[in-house]
Order: structure tokens, then sequence, then C-alpha cells
């Protein structure tokens, strides 16, 4: 079984990235055989300054080795690094309808946000298809904001395979655990939004995130419902069933301030991130064994692409691949 997911180095991962796919990723290497790449042809669409783009890209590949992706048991590697996954993005842009791309809720939320939409921000989807298809993915592990994305992905694959006989893979969207986590202002958690709790944040920044975070003007001494309660949405996913329950049921008795739950947040925060922070500033003093185990994932990746490619190239009339 071949899993595959990416996240875009579009900014520093939070909370949401770990909860909602990272934690997700490394706990599935092992089962199968684990593809994670760092999408940063996609980060392009927002990211456009060279040293920022190579420095965040840095940054994630550092994050999964420090959150204990295991480079023996999972290919970790730069998008880029696989070209043909942009030829195939083109084929597949041949058979992908204009309609299915207009229908997708990440371009139009985007553009409902003000940001001036590039070809590249619009094709997006297909190139994510390529990132899916090229590798003959069987489960794509992400949150819930992906699965459209997915799902367009299984409807370009059936479109060519349609046209050109079985040659590409439909895969299957595996949601987290946790598949969408709230951010500071109680919408999804996402770096295009400004809500983001980091996860390698520290001293001032982190908690000027936490205390950030929007409550309502209840007192302390009133009853509160821990569902309607943000900082009770972060908090919680780091506590067991039974933490969970306590939590819950001081929130209802009253008697709970939100300061005093931003505090507890605070420290499990620091608490579970703790050994990761030590073992990520390990890793940014050694960029040389980052570039190994991105060299070393690139170089399965790419081989499994071009098998792929070859079938692809041959079903629709184009000459081999040239080597590489
Ligand atoms: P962002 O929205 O911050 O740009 P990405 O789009 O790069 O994050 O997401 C990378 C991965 O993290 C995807 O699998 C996505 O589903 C997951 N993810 C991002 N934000 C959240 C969230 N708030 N809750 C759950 N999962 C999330
Ligand atoms: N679009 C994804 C995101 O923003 C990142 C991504 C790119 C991806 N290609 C992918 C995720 C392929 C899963 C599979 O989070």
């Amino acid at each position: 079984m071949r899993i595959l997911s990416g996240i875009q180095p579009s900014g520093r991962l939070h909370l949401g990235n770990y909860f909602g796919a990272i934690r997700g990723h490394i706990a599935l290497q092992g089962e199968g055989e684990c593809f994670y790449f760092i999408a940063d042809l996609h980060a392009l669409t927002t990211i456009q300054n060279a040293d920022e783009l190579a420095l965040l890209t840095r940054e994630v590949a550092v994050a999964y080795l420090a959150l204990g992706l295991d480079p023996g048991k999972a290919s970790l590697f730069r998008q880029s690094d696989v070209p043909e996954v942009t030829e195939l993005a083109w084929i597949l842009s041949t058979v992908a309808g204009m309609g299915l791309l207009e229908r997708a809720h990440a371009y139009k939320d985007k553009v409902a946000r003000g940001l001036k939409p590039s070809v590249g921000l619009f094709t997006y989807p297909v190139l994510m298809a390529a990132d899916i298809l090229a590798y003959d993915s069987n489960v794509v592990p992400v949150g819930e904001d992906q699965v459209q994305h997915i799902e367009m992905t299984r409807d370009i694959a059936g479109a060519f395979n349609a046209l050109y006989g079985e040659v590409l893979v439909l895969p299957e969207t595996r949601l987290t655990e946790t598949p969408r986590v709230v951010g500071t202002d109680g919408q999804k958690m996402s770096k295009s939004y400004g809500n983001t709790i980091e996860i390698f944040a520290s001293g001032k920044a982190l908690k000027s995130s936490v205390m950030g975070i929007v409550t309502d003007s209840r007192g302390v001494a009133d009853p509160k419902d821990p569902e309607a309660c943000n900082v009770f949405q972060i908090l919680k996913l780091f506590l067991d069933a039974g933490a969970r329950g306590r939590l819950a049921a001081r929130y209802r008795a009253g008697g709970v301030g939100y300061g005093e739950v931003k505090k507890e947040l605070l420290a499990a925060i620091e608490t579970r991130f703790a050994p990761h922070r030590a073992e990520r500033e390990t890793l940014l003093a050694d960029p040389d064994r980052v570039e190994r185990v991105l060299a070393e994932g690139a170089a399965k990746a790419r081989s499994a692409a071009r098998r792929t490619l070859e079938r692809v190239r041959k079903a629709c009339g184009l000459p081999a691949l040239p080597s590489p």
C-alpha cells in the first residue's frame, strides 16, 4: 500500500498541521510505503521570495524529522526534486474540466479573501492530482480541507482512464483523527488566516498567540459550554479522554476562567513539544544531514514517478521518457 501526503512550505507549521496531518503521517510510517513531500511548487502560488521559500522548505523538512519521521520507514522529499510530476500535471490538465476547477473551495476562498488569482492558483488541484497519481498512491492522509482536492484527483484520474485505459490508480482519502483544528479566532487554523499557534514557537511569541485566543465575556464564576470555547477545542487535543472529561466538567460547573485554561494550554504545548524542540535545534545545526534525507527520498520517489509516467506517455502516444 502506498501512502502519500504533502504539506506546503507556505509558512511556519502550526497545531492544525500537526494534529490534522503530520501526527497521522508519522503514525502511519511502517504501515505501508510512505511518501511525504514538501510542496514547494504549490507554495510558489503564495511565497514569491527565493530566500523565504528555501528557508521555509528546510523548516518543514526539519520539523518532520524532529517530530519523529524515520527516513528508514518513510521517504521525505521536495516536490520540485521530481520534475516528472510537473509533466504529468500538464498531461492531466488536458483531461481536467474547467468546471471541475471552478468549483474548488480553496480557490474560491482565496479569491474571496482578496488574493489576486494566478493561473497557478487556479490549476493548483491539477498539480496536486499529479502529486498523488504519479506515485500510484492508494491512501492520502490529510485534514478535512483537502478532501475536495482528493475527490478532484479521483475525477481527473477517472477521466484519463476513461480515455486511455486503466493506467492511473484512484486514491482514497484518509482523514486523520482530528481533521479540523480551530485557530485562535475559531475559524479553521490556517497559515493564510493569521490565526495559528506554531508548533515550535516559544517564549513571548507562543504566549501571545495563546493569550490571544478569542473567548466570550463570561466571568470566572459563570458555567461555560466547553464545546463553544476555542481554548477548550485546542487544549482537548493534548488530553486523553479522562482528562478531557474532567476539563469539560470544570467548564460546566463554573469557577474556571479563560486565563487559567490558556495557561494550561501553554504548559501543554511546551511539555508536548519540548523533546522535539531540542531535536529540531540539533537538525537545524546539521543542514547536510537534512539534505541527505531529502536526496534519498527524492531518488526513491523519482523512480516511482518515472514508472508511472512511462505508462502514461505510452497510453497517450508520447515517446518513452528521455533519460534523467
Ligand atoms: P495551511 O492551511 O495552514 O496552509 P496546509 O494547507 O499546508 O496548511 O495544510 C497541510 C496539511 O495540514 C493538510 O493535510 C491539511 O489538511 C492539514 N491542515 C491544515 N490546517 C488544518 C487544520 N486547521 N485542521 C486540520 N488539518 C489541517
Ligand atoms: N494542497 C495541500 C495543502 O495545502 C498540499 C498538497 C500538495 C498535498 N500536494 C498534495 C496534500 C498531495 C496531499 C497530497 O495542504
